[in-house]
């Protein structure tokens, strides 16, 4: 059976980006794959949390991940800093990244736009942790949102490097994975780029938002005055109402509004309500589950325990052989 690894960084809530681009495919490639989905803590030590605000994320990330349908008896489901094999095997890849390619990924080059004055090489390494964490369970399918797909091209390229390097075909290549064929983007409310948590107050709709707050969110969404010719081609803000329309609403609902748009008659706050109500019947079972499980200290432990005892197994087993074949050996 293939196995899939994929994870999400614990920076806060999660959002209709994380949850459409990454976590509908996890919980749909449970029943069918060898899945390890994790919580990547270390990759949020690059912008500094203080250690409660690190353990709340954490803690709201696995609660989400349990909410949203991930079934522990099923998929593994681990804490990135719990597998210490991990970081070692991201030493070893780290002696096989070059400072030029790290520093094209688009990624590195958008957070030294975003923060000049916090610009440290867990930033600029953060593409290796990734690969790491993939092949360490020698994972060939990632589900990740589209913004990831120059990431897996990095990993597959680390992973090729090592098995040239010793000249042995030890780890397989990971792809991205979507089950749609193609990898989704979901627009942020603002009229500009992703869904982001870090994109500013107002973009993303959390899984945890209330009722109101969502339909608050959605109705200040940015649009325009509407268009003036029939079958206009959409600006990017209505572009991305449209996207989002099409991911959480029913295909008719989709049609319905695409046809008023081409045929002048379009109101745009008639679409927000629409959309509004349809996001919130589209999250309601996994809000519905959030505090529920966010109180069972109990089960979150048991969880993260087992998780970290099984993903320990399959990565421990690597490590030992990732040994081997670099030459560290007993006399
Ligand atoms: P992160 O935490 O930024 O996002 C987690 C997942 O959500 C997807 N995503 C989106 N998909 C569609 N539209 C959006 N607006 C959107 N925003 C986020 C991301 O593509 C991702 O799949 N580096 C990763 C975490 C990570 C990882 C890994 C993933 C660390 N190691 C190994 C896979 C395999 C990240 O920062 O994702």
């Amino acid at each position: 059976m293939e196995t899939v690894v994929s994870g999400i960084r614990s920076t806060g809530n999660l959002h209709l980006g994380n949850y459409y681009g990454a976590i509908q495919n996890f919980v749909k490639m449970q029943h069918e794959y060898n899945c390890y989905f994790f919580i990547a803590d270390l990759h949020s030590l690059t912008t500094h949390p203080t250690p409660a605000d690190l353990h709340g994320n954490v803690k709201q990330v696995l609660v989400e991940y349990l909410a949203a349908g991930i079934d522990p008896e099923t998929a593994t489901i681990y804490i990135q800093s719990d597998v210490p094999e991990v970081a070692e095997l991201y030493l070893y890849l780290n002696m096989n990244a070059y400072l030029g390619e790290l520093e094209r990924a688009t990624s590195f080059k958008d957070k030294v736009r975003a923060s000049p004055d916090n610009v440290n090489a867990g930033l600029l390494t953060y593409p290796v942790l990734m690969a790491a964490d993939i092949i360490i369970h020698k994972a060939t399918k990632v589900p990740v949102g589209k913004d990831q797909e120059q990431h897996l091209e990095m990993a597959r390229t680390f992973a090729n490097r090592f098995n040239r390097l010793y000249n042995k075909e030890y780890f397989p290549e990971p792809f991205a994975f979507n089950f749609s064929d193609n990898l989704v983007k979901i627009p942020g409310l603002d009229g500009k780029g992703k869904m982001g948590k870090s994109e500013g107050e107002g973009n993303a709709v959390y899984l945890s938002d209330s009722p109101e707050v969502i339909r608050k969110k959605v109705m200040r969404a940015v649009s325009d005055s509407g268009p003036t010719t029939e079958y206009s081609e959409k600006p990017v803000e209505i572009q991305n109402l449209f996207d989002i329309i099409k991911v959480v609403s029913s295909a008719d609902t989709y049609e319905h509004f695409d046809n008023l748009y081409n045929t002048c008659q379009i109101r745009y706050g008639d679409l927000k309500k629409q959309l509004a109500e349809d996001i919130i019947i589209a999250t309601a079972p996994i809000r519905e589950k959030i505090n529920d499980i966010a109180n069972d200290t109990l089960y979150l432990r048991q969880v993260a325990r087992h998780g970290a005892i099984k993903a320990r197994e399959s990565a421990s087993k690597t490590i030992r052989e990732v040994r081997e074949i670099i030459g560290f050996k007993s006399f």
